[in-house]
């Protein structure tokens, strides 16, 4: 292994942007996505990413026999390069494949940008993936989308996303008009015009350099529309100026506004987004922060995916890098199983203009080959310092399902079949205190066909489900083992216990769990749960 060098570490992790997109399904992630990977040079023709995802968009990953996995798993990171720096873009699924795993992504980003449809405003994914940004205050940027349709006005807009999402909006970028009158955008900072052409294949025209405002340039570009440009400025001044410290810990969202299909305001977002947007950040452990410059490898698996042959149950791992530099055959210690492993053959996501695929820094995704050895939440380091990464969490389930096994005598393989596919962290298994039902929890409701198909491919059980009252989940603490026992008593018939052992609660409605809050409120109802496990727990 090569020497550690602090000042090439620290140009590197400076390079790297690593972030997440969120976003209601049609809001145009998909499409900005193409977009950006255009923008860095990725892909010369825009439609690969699409072409991806109508792949996927009619049926299930797990659904389609000749699907290629390896798409699958080199989309879930997307790596170019833009302006000298390194961008690591990390898929966050929407539509069908919508699950767990969608939110904990958003664990191992350090901004995210937000889609939003400038016809539809603020959407429920939207808010829920915002509440898990929440949980870190991870900075969000913010892209208004589709302005060549007809949408709402750009000021009521932002007054939306501020009242659903209780972020201030600072926009960077206005929009000249919306749908038919839609004209283009004004760069506030820069003062500069940018024409729009609606021509879907070329790029936009190069911005129009203006003195501010008042410009007699604008009148000649825009007619009638520079009056109203003017007074939208004019109420913009009123509003609260960019500040840099309230984006980063998520209290502003700088706001630009575009239409990704016509690759519209997607240069201006990129160009903010790396210069404001952080590079990898300290992150917590159960016993201190770990700095990104650190020469200690260090990093977190936030992601486990089965891959190609599911009959080797083989996965993939994605590793967060957090510190120290990694190189290929390292030697790291794989926390909770407290073994050393030898990354020989890692997946690295690298933008097509590197060469060298020997190494990656903070910030970076690697993907580790196991055949179920690695969970998530687990830590690799090199040197044996007992590190646990904390904020990797279970999300609460928002769909529920009893699971009937078809065949009786296979149940002992039911169950086995079910903690490892609940491991790879798409859905939850809950075994209620009384009775011996077996239920499972998900954020996204695919994920119960996903787990029939994979019982019956990978451990030939054949099992089908019937539908249960539940729609939430909450994780149940008391330091006062009196009331927890008492607690249990009260409400036996609703309390679980998942695959870890922890009690949960599920609740018929959030009416039901709201007066069960009342009637015991020194009871935390945790909505999530760490994954991680310490060294020599299990
Ligand atoms: P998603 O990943 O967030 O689900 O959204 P996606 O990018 O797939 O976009 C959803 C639809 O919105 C697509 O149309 C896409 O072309 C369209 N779209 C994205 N950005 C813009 C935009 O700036 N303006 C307009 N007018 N449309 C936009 P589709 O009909 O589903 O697909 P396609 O037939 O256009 O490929």
């Amino acid at each position: 292994m090569s020497e550690f060098n602090l000042t090439i570490a620290r140009r590197e992790i400076a390079k790297r942007r690593t972030f997440g997109i969120i976003s209601h399904p049609d809001a145009g992630k998909t499409t900005l996505t193409e977009k950006l990977l255009l923008f860095g040079g990725a892909i010369q023709m825009a439609g690969s990413v699409k072409a991806r995802k109508s792949g996927r968009y009619a049926t299930s990953d797990w659904m389609s026999i000749e699907r290629d996995r390896g798409i699958s798993v080199t989309s879930s990171v997307m790596q170019f390069d833009y302006q000298d720096h390194q961008i690591n873009l990390l898929d966050t699924p929407g539509h069908q494949d919508f699950s767990e795993d969608t939110y904990r992504v958003l664990t191992a980003v350090d901004s995210a940008v937000m889609v939003i449809d400038c016809a539809k405003g603020v959407e429920t994914q939207t808010r829920k993936l915002m509440e898990v940004c929440r949980m870190r205050n991870t900075p969000i940027m913010t892209f208004i989308n589709k302005l060549d349709r007809e949408g709402k006005n750009p000021f009521d807009l932002l007054a939306e996303i501020e009242d659903i999402l209780q972020i201030e909006c600072v926009p960077l970028t206005w929009p000249v008009g919306i749908g038919s009158d839609f004209r283009g955008i004004y760069h506030l900072e820069r003062r500069e015009l940018t024409l729009f052409n609606g021509d879907r294949h070329a790029l936009p025209t190069e911005p129009v350099a203006l003195s501010g405002p008042d410009d007699p340039k604008l009148d000649e570009l825009l007619g009638e529309q520079a009056q109203a440009l003017r007074d939208d400025l004019e109420l913009l001044s009123a509003g609260n100026p960019y500040s840099h410290e309230d984006y980063l810990i998520g209290g502003q969202t700088p706001v630009f506004f575009g239409s990704a299909v016509n690759n519209f305001g997607v240069r201006e977002l990129l160009e903010g987004f790396i210069r404001l947007a952080p590079a990898p950040m300290p992150r917590p452990t159960e016993t201190r922060m770990v700095e990104p410059d650190e020469p200690r490898f260090s990093g977190f698996v936030f992601k486990v995916q089965a891959n190609m042959d599911p009959a080797h149950r083989d996965r993939i791992a994605f590793l967060r890098i957090c510190s120290g530099k990694f190189e290929k055959g390292m030697k790291l210690h794989h926390h909770r199983v407290g073994k050393e492993v030898v990354i020989a053959n890692p997946i690295m996501f690298l933008a097509q203009s590197r060469t060298s695929v020997e190494e990656a820094w903070p910030g970076d995704i690697i993907g580790i080959r196991n055949h179920g050895t690695i969970r998530i939440g687990d830590t690799f380091t090199d040197g044996k310092e007992a590190l646990t990464f904390t904020g990797i969490p279970n999300f609460a389930p928002e769909h529920f399902r009893k699971v009937l096994l078809k065949t009786p005598l296979k149940s002992k393989q039911l169950r086995k079949g079910l903690e490892q596919l609940v491991d790879e962290g798409a859905a939850q298994l809950f075994i209620p205190l009384v009775g011996s039902d077996l239920i499972l929890g998900a954020v996204g409701e695919l994920q119960f066909e996903v787990i029939v198909s994979r019982l019956r491919e990978e451990y030939g059980v054949d099992a089908s489900y019937m539908p249960v009252p539940y729609e939430t989940a909450r994780w149940i603490q008391c330091a006062d083992r009196n009331m927890l026992r008492a607690f249990e008593e009260d409400n036996r018939g609703q309390l679980t216990h998942d695959a870890k052992g922890y009690l949960t609660l599920l609740a018929n409605s959030e009416w039901q769990l709201k007066c069960i809050k009342e009637r015991w409120p020194d009871i935390d109802y945790l909505a999530t749960r760490e994954c991680q496990t310490r060294d020599g727990e299990e």
